[in-house]
């Protein structure tokens, strides 16, 4: 795939409304109140936003948020298959609480001047707001997911939003973290306006895309969370491309069972445990070093205070389960990431929302902020462990992106990029 694209740098947008599609997609406060938890994505977009208003252009940001589900009848059916309620009223709450206003609201208080926010995608509030609006001035479009046509790419809606922008607009993407989907505002759109990156594309492309192309060596790939049938693609693709494969999170203790270990009540993944051995396999014919936990923190439950102890890898005890790297593993792997040219890692070391098993995914973010090493953090967890830990401004790169760098990662063609135009 080609990743050399046209950025907002080699189009004039002097006067001409810009369709700029960004990952709003922010996590917001679990009790409806709409206060967004963690603002990096929005502040992520600002440099593009700010270079198109300073270039005089008119822009028409959107973007999805959560996973709202526009059809009344399929919502219905799932609430009622889990036996919720189903009513209409719920419904419509439902969607409430996913509409653009904290996300407009937050945009206008970093970029300091008013974001008009409009009542709907491409209907007739949308229409009018977007025919009004002046060079220098910016609104956002509601949910983008309102619109049953988004996830499915629908061309008709593609094209309805490509002409709120008039007869000569731009296309401009900037949502990284939803480059991976095919839908109406992420791809099909570009089939209808010129299609160029903004500048956080253009960033996590050259980081990631440099890291994986033409890595300064060693590269040491960490890969954990809790699934191994989830990070097969990646694991696959590094094998073609790593010196050093550091595995930990839940998904090492299938490795361990496949190799005849007693892993106990941990995350087990039985119909994976060939594939694990596979890989084992394949990256000593590949002479990619693979390493695997030595030792693990066990616990008698899945509790912040259970009680824990150290165990060696493959003895864990019945009715114990592992939540965590030990301190044997931690020094292998934090001796593996000195010596590093590049780190990319994806996916937490152990259950760190629990501080008696977050040693070893802080002990290994340690290590990365101690390195002199390129150190790209996959979006998702491990980002989220970054920053609560207060490692972020030490990482040479956050990706913004959870599935989307997981899926670059994994070597697929990304639609949301294959839709820009190439340089
Ligand atoms: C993300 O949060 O990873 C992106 O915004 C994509 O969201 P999605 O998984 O709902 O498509």
């Amino acid at each position: 795939m080609n990743y050399n694209k046209k950025t907002v740098k080699d189009v004039d947008v002097k006067g001409k409304k810009v369709l700029l599609r960004c990952d709003f997609n922010v996590p917001l406060a679990k009790d409806g109140s709409g206060v967004i938890t963690d603002d990096n994505r929005i502040r992520a977009a600002l440099p593009t936003i700010q270079y198109l208003l300073e270039q005089g252009a008119a822009v028409i940001a959107c973007s999805h948020l959560g996973k709202p589900e526009p059809n009344f009848e399929k919502w219905a059916k799932k609430q009622a298959e889990k036996g919720k309620d189903a009513s209409e009223e719920k419904w419509q709450k439902s969607l409430k609480e996913l509409r653009m206003e904290p996300v407009a609201a937050r945009l206008s208080e970093l970029l300091g001047k008013p974001v008009v926010l409009a009542d709907d995608v491409v209907g007739p509030d949308a229409t009018a707001k977007a025919a009004a609006l002046k060079p220098g001035e910016i609104m956002l479009l509601q949910n983008t997911r309102f619109e049953k046509g988004e996830t499915k790419g629908d061309p008709e809606l593609a094209k309805k939003m490509a002409g709120l922008t008039g007869t000569d607009g731009v296309y401009v993407s900037d949502a990284f973290g939803a480059v991976h989907r095919a839908h109406a505002s992420t791809a099909i759109v570009a089939d209808y306006l010129p299609a160029v990156s903004g500048f956080l594309i253009q960033k996590e492309l050259e980081i990631i895309g440099g890291a994986l192309a033409a890595p300064k060596r060693p590269l040491v790939a960490i890969l954990g969370g809790s699934k191994v049938s989830s990070k097969i693609g990646v694991i696959n693709n590094l094998l073609e491309i790593a010196d050093t494969i550091i595995i930990g999170g839940g998904m090492a203790y299938t490795f361990s069972a496949a190799q005849g270990g007693k892993v106990g009540n941990s995350l087990l993944e039985e119909d994976w445990k060939d594939y694990a051995n596979d890989m084992v396999k394949k990256a000593a014919e590949k002479g990619v070093k693979l390493l695997l936990p030595v030792d693990t923190v066990v616990a008698d439950n899945f509790a912040a205070d259970a009680n824990s102890q150290v165990v060696k890898a493959g003895e864990i005890p019945d009715g114990w389960e592992g939540l965590d790297i030990g301190p044997e593993t931690v020094k292998l792997y934090c001796d593996a990431v000195k010596g590093a040219g590049t780190v990319i890692w994806n996916g937490p070391m152990g259950v760190f929302e629990f501080p008696a098993f977050a040693k070893g995914t802080e002990a290994v973010a340690q290590a990365l902020s101690e390195t002199s090493a390129i150190t790209i953090i996959g979006g998702g967890d491990s980002a989220a462990a970054v920053q609560q830990l207060g490692y972020a401004d030490k990482m040479t790169h956050i990706s913004t992106g959870g599935g989307a760098s997981l899926e670059f990662m994994e070597g697929k063609e990304l639609p949301g990029v294959a839709c820009l135009l190439n340089k």
